[in-house]
């Protein structure tokens, strides 16, 4: 089933979220939900909160090459454990923002532990645009989005326009 997609601002957006204490189905089905969602969308990464439920749960997939497989990934409780120190910037953008781009610059590799849905811990090293787009989930999952990186002209620039989608949206 496709969840809405929350639009910045939205308060559920900037809120940290509580740790998944047991998988249940409820779990399994947000967790197939939102890969749903992102899949429909289309986007590369989605974190519970932007469906507005605050829990520690994100989904992506960056394979962008249509002719390789998919690889959906779903990240319980994700924790990042080592960032490396070079750092590499990528033109970001978010489904809760939608139309806008920005360089954003994050360490260029990262080691994440999280839970699976089969209540496994993993961990695993993600660079290139994985290591980006697991930052820039694991960042929502705190309350933090790509444009509390911008400048504040920038960011308040994007946010009036974001508040004028809605008002258009709310218009039908
Ligand atoms: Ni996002």
């Amino acid at each position: 089933m496709l969840r809405p997609i929350l639009i910045h601002p939205d308060p559920r957006l900037k809120k940290p979220c509580a740790p998944v204490t047991e998988i249940t189905g409820e779990i399994g089905q947000l967790a197939e939900d939102m890969l749903a969602t992102m899949y429909d969308a289309p986007g590369v990464g989605l974190a519970a909160p932007q469906v507005g439920i605050l829990k520690r749960v994100l989904v992506m997939d960056c394979v962008k090459d249509p002719e390789a497989s998919a690889r959906p990934m779903v990240l319980i409780n994700p924790q990042v454990t080592w960032a490396s120190d070079e750092s590499s910037s990528y033109e970001e953008g978010c489904l809760s923002i939608p139309d806008h781009y920005a360089e954003v610059t994050r360490p260029a590799q990262v080691r994440v532990r999280w839970t699976g849905l089969d209540g496994r811990e993993t961990e695993e090293q993600f660079e290139g645009l994985w290591a980006t787009c697991v930052q820039h989930e694991i960042d929502h999952l705190e309350g933090k989005l790509f444009i509390d990186y911008l400048g504040p002209i920038k960011r308040q620039m994007i946010t009036r326009k974001m508040e004028k989608l809605k008002r258009d949206r709310a218009r039908g």
